[in-house]
C-alpha cells in the first residue's frame, strides 16, 4: 500500500511505481541517485556506505528542495550520512552539483527522486535512520487538498517505522494552521513524545539546525517559523 495516499489497489500502486520509476531514470547518470527497481525496500548498503568505525547517524531528509540544508547539516555533522528524498529533479541535480563540488570523493549523500506521498516505507527499510528531518512542508492549505499532506493521520506510524530505537523527528514550518495540525497528530501519537518542554514546539530554530532556503525566504517575507523535535517513545520498535 503506497505510504500518504492511501493506495489500496495493487494495480494502481504497481501503476504509480512504474510511472515514479519511469520518470526518476532521468536522473540515472547521477552515481548518488538510487531509483528503486521494485517496490521493496532497498538494502541498507544501497542507502548507506559502511564507514570504518561506523559511528555515524544515518539521517533522512523528505523534501530536501535546493539542498541548503542537507549540505550545511553534512558540514557541521562530518560523520552523518543522509538520504534525502525530492521530487524536483532540477533541485537535485542542483544540490549534486554543490555537494560533488564541496564533498569530493566522499559517500555520504544518496538522493531518491521518488513521490514520497506515493511511496515511502514500501522503498525505505523499517528502522534505518536515526533521525528523520523535515523543513517546511508543502502546506496544502485547502482542506480538500489535506489528502496530499505529508503530516496526516497515520504519519506518526510511518515515521515510527522508519526510525531505530532512540530515533528522532525534526518538523518545521511556517504556516500557523498546518503547524497546529502537526501538534495535534503529534501529540495524539503513542509512538511519539516532545523532546521540548512547555508548549511542544519552538518559534527560533535549534541551533543545530542550519536553516533552510525556504526557511530564509519565508522570514524575509516576515513570517515566524514553528520548530517541532519529537523522540521515538521507547515501547515502539520497528518489529
Ligand atoms: C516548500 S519546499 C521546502 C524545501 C526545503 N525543505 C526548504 O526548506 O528549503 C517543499 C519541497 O518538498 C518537495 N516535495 C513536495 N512534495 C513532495 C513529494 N510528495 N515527494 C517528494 N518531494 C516532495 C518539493 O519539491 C519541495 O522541494
Amino acid at each position: 500500500m503506497a505510504a500518504a495516499m492511501n493506495i489500496s489497489s495493487p494495480d494502481l500502486s504497481r501503476h504509480l511505481f512504474h510511472i515514479a520509476r519511469r520518470s526518476a531514470t532521468r536522473l540515472q547518470d547521477c552515481p548518488e541517485v538510487i531509483i528503486p527497481e521494485t517496490c521493496v525496500p532497498l538494502p541498507e548498503n544501497r542507502l548507506f556506505c559502511q564507514s570504518s568505525d561506523n559511528t555515524g547517524r544515518r539521517i533522512l531528509e523528505l523534501g530536501s528542495g535546493w539542498g541548503e540544508f542537507l549540505l550545511q547539516w553534512l558540514r557541521m555533522n562530518p560523520t552523518d550520512q543522509l538520504v534525502a528524498m525530492e521530487i524536483k529533479q532540477d533541485r537535485i541535480r542542483r544540490t549534486l552539483k554543490k555537494y560533488r563540488r564541496d564533498f569530493v570523493d566522499q559517500q555520504r549523500l544518496r538522493m531518491i527522486p521518488i513521490n514520497f506521498g506515493w511511496f515511502l516505507n514500501e522503498i525505505l527499510p523499517p528502522g534505518a535512520f536515526d533521525g528523520i528531518i523535515i523543513n517546511f512542508p508543502d502546506p496544502w492549505p485547502k482542506r480538500r487538498h489535506w489528502k496530499h499532506r505529508l503530516v496526516r493521520p497515520g504519519f506518526p506510524g510511518r515515521m515510527a517505522a522508519l526510525l531505530r530505537p532512540g530515533g528522532w523527528l525534526h518538523l518545521a514550518t511556517d504556516y500557523g494552521p498546518y503547524a497546529r495540525r502537526m501538534l495535534h497528530i503529534m501529540r495524539s501519537a503513542t509512538e511519539f513524545h516532545s523532546m521540548l518542554t512547555g508548549p511542544d514546539y519552538l518559534r527560533e530554530r535549534p541551533a543545530d539546525f542550519p536553516p533552510t532556503y525556504f526557511e530564509k525566504i519565508q522570514k524575509a517575507a516576515g513570517y515566524r517559523p514553528f520548530y517541532m523535535q519529537w523522540a521515538l517513545s521507547e515501547s515502539v520498535s520497528p518489529d
